[in-house]
């Protein structure tokens, strides 16, 4: 192994920084020459790339976002497109690529791999919906994000004995709003694993007052049918016979820009690091992820085709919180 390249793909997520800082100092420090591609599967599919020397990628690991840039590429999601990136590699004698991000990203490698083209994945996403990693990197900022945000919105609903929606990120999966719905003390939590309708959400609500609450809030997960646009179209159109108003919060993109805490930032270094160990070894084809504490090898073949579960039994330990 001579040249390596990286790249960060799909929706940022704090830590990648952190990432890219890990596989090139460790990569540097085998002699290997570190090439940064730009804007995710974009700057394969274009040749557009930096060299990424130890200074380079100093006064990162604190940086949220990504250095490189990150993209969604509908083009590398062709043929000819994948065609076009292995081209760029061949050309400037890249042996390797380590492409950091979430699910559709490893997918993109997977599919690189099954051309045969040596790939090692490094699980990144604040969705926490990866096959092959327990927790990935942006995880663990993102709610801490999300939660600062409930706490703060908390503070103004109990001045004014008011109803809460916060909308959380998560794409089609409920981990973000059931960890920060556990975590923020939300008296409901609705998810694309486990819907309920906006009536059951109103008595909820309505409950939490009976009990003497100041305050209600509900955590939504975009994914969720019943997302904060159809709550708070319901509530307004129901709002003489509910006899209560409810504002809404969505914090979208907000959760992917903080800045990296501790565990991202140690995630991040781990794995990267794993990265440039494995591809050394001569062992690719994989997604590095952290399964029980540990540093973990997943194939990408499964991790391209298996559905990362959510622990739905937390549903009930936020349930018995709440009261
Ligand atoms: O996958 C990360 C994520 O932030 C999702 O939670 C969200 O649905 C999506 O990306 C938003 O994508 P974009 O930044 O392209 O709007």
């Amino acid at each position: 192994m001579k040249r390596i390249a990286v790249l960060t793909s799909g929706g940022d997520a704090p830590g990648m920084n952190a990432a890219i800082r890990a596989v090139t100092r460790t990569g540097l420090d085998r002699g290997w020459h570190i090439s940064g591609i730009r804007h995710g599967y974009n700057g394969l599919v274009n040749d557009n790339q930096i060299p990424l020397e130890a200074r380079v990628v100093g006064g990162i690991i604190q940086q949220g976002g990504t250095m490189l840039g990150s993209s969604r590429c509908p083009e590398f999601e062709t043929e000819e497109g994948r065609l076009k990136a292995l081209r760029t590699l061949r050309k400037n004698n890249i042996d390797a690529l380590v492409v950091i991000g979430g699910n559709g990203s490893q997918a993109g490698a997977h599919a690189l791999s099954e051309m045969g083209y040596p790939v090692i994945g490094v699980a990144s996403t604040i969705d926490n919906d990866l096959y092959g990693s327990d927790i990935t990197i942006g995880v663990d900022t993102a709610l801490d994000v999300a939660i600062q945000a409930i706490d703060r919105i908390k503070v103004t609903a109990s001045s004014h004995e008011r109803a809460f929606i916060v909308e959380v990120m998560g794409r089609e999966c409920g981990y973000l709003a059931l960890m920060a719905g556990i975590a923020g003390g939300a008296d409901a939590i609705i998810i694309p694993e486990a819907e309920i309708d906006p009536e059951s959400a109103a008595t909820i609500l309505r409950a939490a007052y009976e009990r003497g609450k100041t305050h209600a809030l509900i955590v939504v997960a975009e994914g969720a049918q019943c997302n904060a646009d159809k709550l708070a179209h319901y509530f307004q159109e129901h709002r003489q016979r509910l006899g209560f108003e409810l504002r809404v919060t969505i914090l979208g993109h907000v959760q992917r820009g903080g800045t990296p805490g501790s565990f991202d930032r140690l995630l991040a270094s781990r794995l990267g690091a794993a990265a440039t160990d494995h591809l050394a070894r001569g062992q690719y084809g994989i997604l590095l992820g952290l399964i029980e504490d540990k540093v973990t090898a997943t194939s990408l073949r499964e991790v391209a085709t298996k559905k990362k579960q959510l622990d739905l039994h937390l549903l009930e330990l936020a349930r018995i919180l709440a009261k």
